[in-house]
């Protein structure tokens, strides 16, 4: 099972991993790291979330170090294109030596650094029970005789939201001298502004790793970054240390402003889902009051909770559907009045966050959706679009872990009941197809479509800057198409602040296509991303349209949690589930 490593051998003792440009965490980011580092898409990926229920307790040696650690040495800092690099000559690094924590014969020191993220709820790669920390040091070490690399991993906790008393007591836990050293660290290393900037620095590693290292989680998975080669033993210490916001933001601000790979599939059971009353409340139309309270980047999802408190409740939107966890219903099909497939004017309006459209003019009731088990008479409120940093990402919703390259949002409202219905549709990007399988796509999606987006586009992606408006003549019917009978159905909220609850769902199956430089036009001009990552399901159900569903080929995603029904086909995964149960009574 072990692979051993022998092309790793060069990067890792010089300290880099791979300093070339053609990858970073943005439009060459972790979503399409895989189109050049086929690896990336294998199945033993790190990071993950760890889901502390389905880990299983083992008895560990405890780590040792060597004498070395406890003294000062002179390390070199370089900046190699994507994060601040830590060694320690070559030669001299051989004594510092690691054994123990059950790893196989004695590991060397090789290099250290830090993934950070755009604010003090993010950053760290791998996550627990779905919380991410401010970031993630990650000690490298080596066995000279196997080639194993072995990662150690502890998380940085971000002292900026802990009250006085919290701060004191979280900082008990990280000695003085942790927090001293880190904070030498964080006085030079901010500097290292470009690539290849070097400095050298007098650290103690041992006063840089805390003293918090006997509880810990083990699993085998692989580098977070490109080549993302497997192999390697990750050991990710329970308790962080603590830093002060301002050490992150210095990063932030002058070296990067983020470099963390999300949680990878990870072949495992789910854990068993709590009970929970779905509650609804007050509806607000979306995307309707621009404020600086929230964006995409420094007050970005993670942190939209903190001033809005909904954006953390058990409903919310959008959500990763896990095809095989869904539950057929049928469904009456949607009807739209004849407005929507007329050519109508519509308002284009940077609204801080998107372009939204509405409708031109004072005959909004003309605009009537119903069916598809929607409750009465709907009207058309605005649409707008969702993208993201590359061809790979973009869409709020997920298939089976897929992301497509951006969602469209048809709002509606039900005026008699204030309920909001959202129709969603997935943009796929054909960048990558052959031109096989762009024709393929195509047959696929009208050219009427086509067209209509093109003319939405070449005049959308001049609205660049906020409150910037134009009116468009458009047809909806075009823009949606015509592969409106297979959806999902959930509830669901906002994906933007206040995140109200109380939304009705409907995701169609059929993305419609778009060229690249469409997605891109808007990435350069407009924003370069606006997209809420899915959210936990808990107890809701996720219904489909369609009789005949196909699975994942990630086994994660087709095990699925008591509140759907389990198609006789996971039965295997559940079988497994029990006896993981039974083996971790037998160990206790
Ligand atoms: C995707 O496209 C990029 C650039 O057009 C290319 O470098 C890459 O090899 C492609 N990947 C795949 C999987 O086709
Ligand atoms: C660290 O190394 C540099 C160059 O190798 C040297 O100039 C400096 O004096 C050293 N500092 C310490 C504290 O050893
Ligand atoms: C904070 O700690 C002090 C002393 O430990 C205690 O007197 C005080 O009540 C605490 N305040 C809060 C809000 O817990
Ligand atoms: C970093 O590199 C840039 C250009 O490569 C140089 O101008 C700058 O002085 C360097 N800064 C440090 C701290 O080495
Ligand atoms: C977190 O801190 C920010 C700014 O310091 C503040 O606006 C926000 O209310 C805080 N949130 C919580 C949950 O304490
Ligand atoms: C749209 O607006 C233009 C100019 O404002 C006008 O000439 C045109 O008749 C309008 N079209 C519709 C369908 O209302
Ligand atoms: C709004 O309605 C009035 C009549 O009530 C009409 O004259 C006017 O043209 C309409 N405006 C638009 C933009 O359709
Ligand atoms: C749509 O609403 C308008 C105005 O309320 C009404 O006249 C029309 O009959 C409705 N059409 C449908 C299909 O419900
Ligand atoms: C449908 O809406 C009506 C009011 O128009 C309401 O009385 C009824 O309870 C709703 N039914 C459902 C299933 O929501
Ligand atoms: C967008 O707004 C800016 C500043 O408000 C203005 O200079 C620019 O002309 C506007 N562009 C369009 C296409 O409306
Ligand atoms: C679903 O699959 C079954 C068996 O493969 C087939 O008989 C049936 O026609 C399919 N239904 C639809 C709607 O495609
Ligand atoms: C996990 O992976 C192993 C080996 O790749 C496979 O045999 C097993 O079926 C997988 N477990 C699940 C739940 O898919
Ligand atoms: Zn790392
Ligand atoms: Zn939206």
């Amino acid at each position: 099972m072990r692979v051993v490593i022998f092309i790793l051998l060069l990067s890792l003792s010089t300290g880099s991993f791979a300093s070339g440009n053609d990858w970073n965490y943005q439009n060459e980011g972790p979503d399409v790291w895989s189109d050049s580092y086929p690896l990336c898409a294998a199945r033993l990926q790190s990071p993950i979330d760890i889901k502390t229920a389905c880990t299983k307790y083992l008895s560990y040696k405890p780590f040792q170090f060597t004498e070395d650690y406890s003294m000062v040495h002179n390390f070199t800092l370089q900046n190699n294109g994507h994060t601040i690099v830590g060694t320690w000559n070559a030669s001299y690094s051989a004594s510092l030596k690691l054994v123990g924590g059950d790893l196989n014969g004695s590991f060397d020191f090789v290099s250290f650094h830090l993934h950070w993220g755009e604010n003090y709820r993010s950053g760290s790669e791998h996550q627990v029970n779905g919380n991410k920390y401010a970031g993630e040091i990650h000690f490298i070490y080596m066995n000279p005789k196997t080639h194993q690399v072995a990662v150690l991993g502890i998380f940085m906790e971000s002292v900026r939201n802990l009250t006085i008393n919290e701060t004191v007591e979280k900082t008990a836990r990280s000695p003085s001298y942790t927090i001293d050293e880190w904070k030498r660290y964080f006085d030079v290393a901010q500097y290292l502004k470009k690539p290849d900037n070097t400095t050298n620095l007098s650290l103690n590693l041992s006063s840089l790793m805390g003293d918090s290292l006997n509880d810990f989680w083990r699993y085998e998975g692989s580098l977070t970054t490109p080549p993302c080669t497997e192999g390697i033993i990750w050991t990710i210490f329970r308790e962080p240390i603590v830093f002060t916001e301002s050490e992150l933001e210095s990063f932030r601000t002058n070296v990067y402003f983020e470099d963390y790979r999300d949680p990878q599939p990870f072949n495992t059971t789910e854990m068993p889902i709590e009970l929970f009353i779905f509650v609804t409340t007050a509806l607000v139309v979306p995307h309707a009051v621009f404020g600086e309270l929230w964006n995409y980047g420094d007050l970005g999802p993670d942190v939209w909770s903190d001033t809005y408190p909904l954006c953390a409740s058990r409903s919310q939107s959008p959500i990763n559907i896990k095809t095989a966890c869904t539950t057929f219903q049928p469904f009456l099909p949607f009807k739209f009045s004849s407005s929507y497939s007329k050519t109508n004017n519509f308002t284009l309006q940077n609204n801080g966050h998107t372009i939204v459209g509405q409708y031109f003019g004072n005959d909004t009731a003309s605009f009537n959706l119903t069916g598809g088990a929607l409750n009465g008479t709907f009207r058309f409120v605005n649409f707008h679009l969702h993208w993201g940093e590359n061809y790979k990402s973009g869409s709020e919703h997920q298939v089976n872990g897929k992301k497509y390259a951006g969602e469209i949002h048809f709002v509606h409202r039900n005026p008699d009941t204030g309920q909001i219905a959202v129709l969603g549709m997935f943009m796929e990007s054909v960048r990558n197809f052959t031109i096989h399988e762009t024709i393929e796509k195509a047959a696929k999606v009208s050219v009427t479509t086509v067209n209509e987006w093109k003319r939405y586009f070449d005049v959308a992606e001049q609205l660049t800057q906020y409150e910037n408006k134009t009116v468009l003549n458009l047809n909806l019917v075009s823009l949606m198409g015509d592969s409106l009978s297979d959806f999902w159905r959930y509830a669901g909220s906002l994906t933007t602040p206040p995140c109200t609850e109380g939304i009705i769902w409907t995701m169609f199956r059929d993305p419609i296509i778009f060229t690249e430089s469409e997605l891109a036009s808007f990435r350069t001009n407009v924003y370069f991303e606006d997209y809420r990552g899915p959210q936990p399901l808990y107890d809701r159900i996720v219904y489909r349209s369609f009789e005949n569903e196909t699975l994942s080929t990630i086994p994660e995603y087709n095990c699925c949690s008591g509140a759907s029904k389990i198609p006789l086909e996971l039965l295997p995964c559940i079988a497994m589930k029990f006896l993981l149960l039974l083996f971790s009574h037998v160990s206790k």
